[in-house]
């Protein structure tokens, strides 16, 4: 590939940038919000959504370009993006068909339902987000790997090579990622028995250079072998050589049986329009499907906006969806897991029964309820479309910002802490505050439940809508406010992702906002009628597509971040 790329436009946001290509010039434009005739990817960090683009341009399609991406938010935004983590990736083809790649990481095969708690039964201090306990064994490699074989056109070698370039030769790290890096380097410190690339002497800087040689080199390994470059050979061994230095669990074995799974998707009908998502183990899609046929029945749109009504409504239907999360959801490998009466039109009438209108219900009163027949917060998402209409919506994730912090030494990747996304002691609340019980206890082999919503919308058989988020808890409850954005208050996708938000999980029982996002009136008749309102910082960093009418395709990436739409 010709690498002179070079900036010809900058206007207000939207950046025209021109790659050489042999004979012919193409041309990608680049911003938060920019609206294409071809294809488009809208990631977390410009620089992984320019990749994304650029293999779009060189023919590839929508699953090459997510590949591309996805390798390349490990090098350039290391809070989230990984080869050490795991995710979902949902994908559907022009033809109107979708499958989703599950590549959540699962409990190492020496892992056991206690291994948190101290003598005394309590949860030890950081044991399942801090230390080599915490860490998952990775799927990211096994998922991106799985859906390139199967789905995508151009040389494997071609799509991963941007990324391995990128970690070489460096890239300048955001205002808010000097941030990051700075708030964090304590725990790199700490946690590591080496310096990694993510620490130098004095602060980081906006504009600083960050070059990744170890990371480049793994990468390198993943190009010329393909799985067996990351789950055996020199990968595998500095990660097990690593674990067994750090008194992890993560084994040779492990490594070795890792495979992603193809899942059917979930799919509902919400007013006309058709949603498809992720199904269990992530508890994004139940949760998400529950919320919007929860409300369905109900005048969103003529109650306006974060309103006091619609605010109420949405409160208690995701205070009883959250009820059910903690109590049925999990691996569906391990549990039965009772899908289709929680998702079923009778069940969810039936938990709004007790909805009263004017006043709030209380979390100790509203317990998961009974389906018939059963007996960091930083994660990242990316959504791309290309010019024949394939879309891919992968939510991807280490758990917290930057995982536990521990990069395997001489592989430059940073290790998951996902082990916290099991329920380690029923009641006890994990890092997002969820609970849960036995349904996700920690088991060898077993997937942790997840958040995450990646999520596709159709109307009349036609693609509509590609959207995703971070958030922890706050994932399925973002996606379902983008959506009731679009579709209930007729946003347009700026308007739709960048709106204000809130957020209510049933425990604890408070409903979380943004600042300023509910007016003042509004806050205090949801206090009188019983509602608690605590301010938070942003919930959620959308990243959607919309598909125009006449087809052309819009960006919505979040304001929130340094998150960045591009295509062509
Ligand atoms: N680690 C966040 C989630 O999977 O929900």
């Amino acid at each position: 590939m010709n690498k002179s790329i070079y900036i010809i436009l900058s206007l207000s946001f939207v950046t025209s940038c021109t790659m050489k290509t042999g004979n012919e010039k193409i041309k990608i434009i680049e911003g938060k919000n920019i609206i294409t005739d071809s294809g488009m990817v809208v990631s977390a960090h410009p620089q992984s959504s320019r990749i994304g683009a650029l293999i779009l341009q060189k023919g590839g399609n929508a699953v090459d370009a997510a590949v591309a991406t996805g390798f390349a938010l490990a090098v350039c935004y290391p809070e989230a993006g990984n080869i050490g983590g795991g995710g979902f990736m949902l994908i559907r083809t022009n033809d109107g068909k979708s499958v989703v790649i599950d590549y959540r990481e699962k409990a190492p095969g020496n892992a056991s339902r206690d291994m948190y708690l101290d003598k005394s039964g309590n949860v030890s201090d950081g044991m399942s987000t801090d230390t080599y306990l915490a860490s998952g064994v990775p799927g990211s490699v096994a998922g991106m790997i799985t859906a390139h074989s199967k789905y995508g056109k151009l040389p494997f070698k071609e799509v991963i090579q941007p990324a391995i370039d990128l970690a070489e030769k460096g890239f300048a790290v955001t205002k808010k990622q000097a941030d990051d890096l700075n708030v964090n380097k304590l725990s790199f410190i700490e946690r590591n028995t080496f310096r990694p690339a993510f620490v130098k002497d004095s602060l980081w800087k906006d504009g600083d250079t960050l070059v990744q040689n170890d990371l480049a080199e793994t990468l390198k390994r993943i190009r010329d072998y393909g799985r067996e470059g990351f789950y055996s050979g020199r990968t595998a061994g500095l990660l097990i050589g690593a674990m067994k230095k750090g008194n992890g669990i993560v084994s040779e074995q492990d490594l070795k049986e890792y495979k992603a799974v193809l899942r059917l998707p979930l799919t509902a009908d919400y007013k006309g329009y058709h949603i498809i998502t992720v199904p269990p183990p992530s508890s994004g899609g139940v949760t998400l499907i529950q919320l919007l046929k929860m409300t369905e029945p109900y005048p969103l749109s003529h109650w306006g906006f974060l309103s006091v009504q619609a605010i109420h409504l949405i409160t208690e239907a995701e205070r009883r969806a959250f009820a059910d999360r903690s109590q049925y959801l999990g691996d569906p490998d391990f549990i039965k897991i009772p899908v289709d009466q929680l998702l079923s039109t009778n069940y969810l009438s039936e938990r709004m029964r007790t909805f009263d209108e004017k006043k709030a219900s209380s979390s100790q009163e509203i317990r998961p309820g009974f389906p018939e027949g059963y007996t960091s917060e930083q994660t990242t998402h990316y959504s791309v479309v290309d010019a024949q209409g394939n879309a891919v919506s992968t939510t991807t994730t280490l758990n917290n910002t930057f995982g536990n912090s521990i990069v395997v030494d001489s592989a430059g990747f940073l290790l998951n802490n996902e082990m916290d996304d099991f329920s380690v002691k029923p009641g006890v609340p994990n890092m997002y505050g969820l609970v849960g019980g036995e349904a996700n206890s920690v088991k060898p082999g077993k997937r942790m439940l997840s958040s995450m919503t990646p999520a596709i919308l159709e109307k009349d058989g036609k693609l509509l809508l590609v959207l995703g988020t971070p958030g922890g808890s706050t994932i399925p409850t973002t996606v379902f406010q983008v959506i009731i954005n679009v579709l209930d208050y007729n946003m347009n996708i700026e308007q739709a992702v960048d709106a204000g938000r809130f957020h209510h999980q049933w425990l604890p029982d408070w409903i979380s906002y943004e600042k300023n996002a509910i007016d003042s009136l509004t806050l205090s008749e949801l206090e009188d009628m019983g509602h608690i309102l605590k301010e938070r910082a942003s919930i959620g960093s959308i990243n959607a597509i919309l598909i125009l009418p006449g087809g052309k395709k819009a960006g919505g990436a979040d304001k929130r971040g340094n998150n960045s739409s591009c295509g062509y």
